[in-house]
């Protein structure tokens, strides 16, 4: 006797070679670059299965949103396309409506109450897609929320989206081991785990024989990567983020690698002597503060204080010089005072980042926060003070750009600019957008930019022959 899941499998199978497909899926994507990767892996699982992409939601079979639940405003701006999806449906029987990702993770069967909603999965729940698809043809509604220990999708090769040939991501791990009091990461996303270093250094090799220059190595914290087991039929090895970076690194010279996100406290010395031996490694750093205060820092649950990210920053313009160095901040978190957000603009002062991802605090159901905190400051509150925070951050990310004025800069190419014809856009090594006029070069092409003038997200130069 078949099992549920075979019969499901069965379905499954083409009918015959002219009827080859399993429909046309389209995917919308919210949240951070994990996500984007996250898709491009649901993608690649769905190919297998005989689903064929689209770009466009109007002809699509199964309409999926891979969702964020970091924001209250992220779940809400996911619920108005929720609304528009059962438009599609209206409009053709037979559409299927799927949320993936955090969302799905901490709303569960919440979701599926949603009438247009036919179906919930989780992010460690994507192998499961095709099955739970079928599923929903037969019974009406799918739903798979397992978070696993073990899953990194390591073996399934995702399909690029959003492709310019040149850039693409890597996800190196999964999940979160910390527990910063605001943050909904470590619920919807599980516990940390590291994905087979041998399937990463694959993985770069691949890309770079079909074209792309340059990665990105992806982690919520991925200076805690730790891959312990054999390598390529050597003994075990014992790989750590810094090693890891030097092996993708060694993939060839003209691969450049980037990598985001570093933990302040994780973040180590070994790690900056691999970034300054190595030209294709980027000097880049995200480096998340979130506060300048020590006291919300504390309640904030990181595990480190002002003194300690001022001496991290400070190792790391040693070590490398021109390194670029980006962050995220909060504004407003549970208890914050006049004289804690007054830490906050002395901090960016001091550092003088270059650019920065700034929020107001949301308080986020079910975190330590949510439960223990109330969330005091008034809303006008967190908006002036943020609205300080991003003028500070505008002042200082002018002042950043405009350093590097009459600087050559090495631009990997990535496609036209959209500031007119003939211009071409890249970034520099320390994250900076560039924009040129073009003299025939490709995407994927290194070139070397004299800039001549800056935006305080911009630098604009021209070509040095
Ligand atoms: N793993 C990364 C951050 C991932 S989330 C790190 O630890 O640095 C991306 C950013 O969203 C965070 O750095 C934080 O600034 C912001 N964020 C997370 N939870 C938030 C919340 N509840 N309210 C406002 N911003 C939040
Ligand atoms: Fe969230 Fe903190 Fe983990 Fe970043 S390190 S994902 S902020 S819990
Ligand atoms: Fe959002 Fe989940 Fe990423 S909550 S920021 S999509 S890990």
């Amino acid at each position: 006797m078949s099992s549920r899941y075979d019969r499901y499998m069965n379905l499954l199978k083409p009918l015959s070679p002219d009827d080859a497909t399993q429909g046309k899926v389209y995917i919308e994507t919210y949240g951070c670059q994990m996500n984007f990767n996250d898709s491009e892996v649901v993608l690649s699982i769905l190919q297998k299965e005989g689903y064929r992409y689209t770009g466009r939601m109007e002809e699509a079979d199964v309409i999926l949103a891979n969702t964020c639940s970091i924001r209250d405003n992220a779940e809400q701006r996911i619920r108005g396309r929720i609304e528009q999806f059962a438009f599609q449906k209206k409009k053709r029987r037979g559409v299927l409506v799927g949320i993936l990702g955090c969302m799905a993770e901490r709303l569960k069967e919440e979701l599926l109450e949603n009438a247009t909603v036919d179906l919930v999965a989780g992010p460690d729940s994507y192998r499961r897609l095709p099955e739970l698809l079928a599923q929903c043809r037969v019974e009406g509604k799918g739903i798979d929320t397992l978070l696993s220990r073990d899953e990194t999708y390591a073996d399934i090769t995702p399909v690029r989206l959003d492709n310019n040939g040149v850039n693409a991501f890597i996800s190196i791990m999964r999940g979160c081991n910390n527990v910063c009091s605001y943050c909904v990461v470590p619920y919807t996303r599980g516990a940390e785990r590291s994905r087979d270093q041998a399937s990463i250094v694959r993985e770069a090799c691949q890309l770079y024989e079909n074209g792309y220059r340059e990665v990105t190595l992806l982690g919520q914290n991925v200076d805690s990567y730790r891959w312990v087991g054999p390598s390529q039929g050597e003994a075990s090895e014992v790989v750590d983020f810094a090693d890891l970076l030097e092996k993708v690194a060694s993939v060839h010279p003209r691969l450049r690698v980037r990598f985001s996100t570093s933990y302040p406290s994780d973040i180590s010395d070994k790690l900056l002597d691999v970034m300054a031996a190595h030209d294709n490694i980027c000097r880049h750093i995200h480096l998340p503060v979130q506060s300048g205060s020590d006291r919300i820092l504390e309640k904030m649950r990181r595990k480190y204080d002002r003194a300690w990210y001022l001496e991290r920053v400070r190792t790391i313009r040693e070590k490398i010089p021109g390194c670029g160095l980006t962050t995220d901040v909060i504004a407003g978190f549970c208890s914050e005072t006049e004289a804690d957000h007054r830490d906050t603009l002395s901090l960016m002062e001091e550092v003088g980042f270059d650019s920065a991802f700034m929020f107001q605090y949301s308080q986020r159901p079910g975190t330590l926060a949510a439960r223990r905190y109330p969330d005091d400051v008034p809303p006008e509150v967190k908006t002036r003070r943020l609205n300080e925070i991003i003028a500070l951050q505008m002042r200082k990310s002018e002042e950043r750009y405009a350093a590097l004025a009459g600087s050559i800069q090495t631009v990997l190419v990535e496609g036209p600019a959209k500031r007119g014809e003939g211009f071409l856009c890249g970034r520099a090594s320390n994250y900076m957008m560039c924009v040129f006029p073009g003299k025939g070069h490709q995407p994927g092409d290194y070139v070397r930019i004299k800039i001549t003038s800056t935006t305080p997200a911009t630098l604009i130069g021209e070509v040095v022959e």
